[in-house]
Order: structure tokens, then sequence, then C-alpha cells
């Protein structure tokens, strides 16, 4: 049986977990545990081990900093060649976390769409009523105060090779099944459960669950086992040996619950210690001024955010992208936990302060 190899074979090839040489040069600093681009991501990506989560906190359409355009008009087309180089990069298990306003995350959600991207949830970040304090004139506002940003889950679109072609994962279970002429409820027998095999991973309604890597090995077995022998193999990724439960696991994104966690966060926005003070770079790089108490970066966002999200979707020795760094908010929470880091800052004063950082994050990992 001839099978066309799936795209995403040659991204598991990549899967193998980094060593990061150490290295310093002009333009990318890095060490065991993380690689800084100075410079457009753009020209860092095909050089970065393949991503188990991306964190994207790029263009919002304000002109928040010095790329970033003054409407959303243009922000698909600003994002277009990152969104096209991370579907290229990316495992089947790869997660996107897309920052924005609502306003900023419906003009790119499309282009994500088309790129092989699944939403998955929307994290609201409620940044309370003390957020409107100074902006809100009620005499000329004609819509409620804005206190949140959002931040987009999305998943990689699980396609599948079969004999009828690549089909999306739940229509290829049930077409590997139905292939193997045995009767749906079978399935069951084959999970050893009363319904819920046929219930839950062959259905071709809404009510689909991907099914646990023990459950696609014994589908596949039994179906392998039972069904007519002119067409096997069954449940085949490669067109010949039958899916091991670590392989099927590997197509779908890790998931961590944290207990008592929804999607609505609520926090101010970064003040105090948190915060880092110089002068803001709006819109052109200008002289760090460390003396100034404006905010240095207007987007830094909450390292406990930042915390959440790695911890949702990645385990310790994972790999976690940070195109769009800023202070590198998500790379130092990354390091915290253990997971490799990749980011890229255009921005050179902005880059010595997130490098900083993360040598600061390193630091207690050297020591221990
Ligand atoms: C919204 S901010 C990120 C803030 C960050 N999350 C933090 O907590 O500090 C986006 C940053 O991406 C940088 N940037 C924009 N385009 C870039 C590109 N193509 N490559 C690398 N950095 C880029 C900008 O200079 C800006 O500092």
């Amino acid at each position: 049986m001839l099978i066309t190899p799936p795209c995403y074979e040659w991204n598991m090839a990549r899967t193998a977990k980094p060593s990061i040489s150490a290295t310093t040069s002009i333009s990318a600093t890095s060490c065991s545990e993380f690689v800084l681009h100075r410079g457009d991501a753009m020209s860092a990506y095909a050089h970065w081990h393949q991503p188990d989560t991306i964190i994207s906190d790029g263009a919002y359409g304000l002109g928040g900093f010095p790329s970033d355009p003054y409407d959303t008009s243009s922000l698909a087309e600003w994002y277009a060649p990152h969104v096209q180089a991370w579907a290229s990069l990316a495992s089947p298990a790869t997660t996107l976390w897309f920052w924005n306003t609502e306003q900023g995350w419906a003009s790119v959600h499309p282009l994500l769409i088309n790129s092989g991207w699944v939403y998955e949830q929307t994290i609201v970040w409620d940044k309370g009523l003390g957020h409107t304090a100074g902006n809100s004139n009620g005499k000329t506002l004609r819509r409620f105060p804005v206190v949140t940003e959002i931040c987009v889950l999305y998943s990689r679109k699980l396609e599948l090779p079969s004999t009828n072609g690549i089909l999306p994962a739940q229509q290829w279970l049930r077409y590997e099944w139905q292939r193997s002429g045995l009767a749906l409820s079978l399935a069951n027998e084959a999970c050893m459960v009363r319904n819920a095999a046929t219930r839950k991973y062959l259905t071709s309604d809404r009510h689909w669950y991907f099914p646990p890597p023990d459950m696609l090995v014994q589908m596949a077995l039994f179906a392998n086992a039972h069904g007519k022998p002119t067409n096997r193999p069954y449940f085949t990724l490669d067109g010949e040996n039958l899916p091991t439960a670590e392989e099927w696991g590997k197509l779908r994104y890790k998931w961590n619950f944290e207990h008592g966690v929804t999607n609505v966060w609520s926090h101010p926005p970064v003040n105090g210690k948190e915060r880092y003070r110089g002068n803001s770079l709006r819109s052109a790089p200008r002289i760090h001024n460390p003396g100034s108490n404006s905010a240095l970066h207007l987007n830094q966002k909450p390292l406990e955010f930042m915390r959440r999200i790695v911890n949702a979707c990645t385990d310790p020795g994972d790999v976690v992208w940070e195109p769009f760094g800023g202070l590198c908010t998500a790379s130092v929470a990354a390091l915290e936990l253990g997971r490799k880091a990749y980011a890229a800052e255009l921005v050179e004063t902005f880059a010595d302060i997130a490098e900083s950082r993360l040598q600061e994050a390193v630091r207690p990992l050297r020591a221990a």
C-alpha cells in the first residue's frame, strides 16, 4: 500500500530535545538554557529548535513600539510571514498563544486558521477598573471603557495519511476502522468499554474525542487482528507499522490542568518592582534613561501569566519560542520552569534588559 508521507513526518523528525551550545555573537546570545536573537525573528526561526509552544506578543496596531503599525488594517500582513514560518516549523503538538486586543486578534484570526492553526480558547486579561483611571472621558466616550487584552490559544490541525489521501484526524479514525470491515460497535470490545469508543472516538459528529494513546493502540491491534486481511495495515502512520502509544501521544498538544484557573485572568497592568522603568520607546528608539519613571516597555506582561501559560502546555525540558521578546517575560517564565527559551527582539535597549532578565533567571538553575 502506498501512502503519501504527511508533512508532519518531517516536523516530527525535529523533536529530539535540544542542547543549546554556548556562543555569543553580535546578533545572538546563547547558552545552554536560552537563545536571545538580537534582530528580526524571521531570520532566527530556522536556527531554533522545534517549538513545543510559541508565545506571540507582537504588533497590536496601536503604535506601541517602533515597528507596531498605528491601526489594525495591516496587522494580518505584518504577521503573515511569521505565521507561515511557525506553521512550517511546528510539530503536530505545538501550541500557539496569540496576545492582542480583540480587534487586533480578529484581524489576524483568519490568517491563523488558513495556516492550519485551530482555535482552542480565548483567555481574557481583565486589568480591572483601576486601568480606566484618567483614561475615560464619559462626555466623549461612546462605548464601555476597555480594560482587557486577550490571549488566544491555538493548536495544529491534525491531518493523517490514508489510502484515501490525507484526512483530518476525526475522519481518519473512522475511515481506518470502516476500511477494516468491522462493525463500529466492535471498537468498544477493542477498548474494553461499554459504548464509549464508538460514541467518542469513531463518531462523525461534534461529540468526537481524540482517543487517548492506549485506546488508539487497542483499536489498531484489534482492527489488524480481526479486520479484512486484504486491506491491512490499519491505523498506520507510515504505511507499514502500527503507531505506538508514544507516537500517537506526540500528535496531540500537552495540557497540564491547574485547578481553579478559568479563562478570565484578573491582574492589574504590571506595576511596582516587576515593572521595568526608563524612557518608553513608543515610536522610535531613544536613548534608554533608566532614571525615568515611565514604563520602559508599554507591553510588559505579568510574569505570573507567562508562568501559567508555559506550565499549562509544556513540561520541563520543552522548547518555548518568544518571537517578539520585548523584555522577554515569557522566556523568563520558561527558564524559571526548566524549559528552553528561544527569543528575538529587534530593539537593542529592550534586548539588553531582556538579556539581563534571562541571565538572572538562569542563575538559580546553575547554582542548583
Ligand atoms: C508587545 S512587545 C512584547 C512585550 C513582551 N511580551 C514583554 O512582556 O516584555 C513586542 C516586541 O516585539 C519586538 N518586535 C517586533 N517585531 C519583531 C521582529 N520581527 N523580530 C523580533 N522582535 C520584534 C518589538 O520591538 C517589541 O519590543
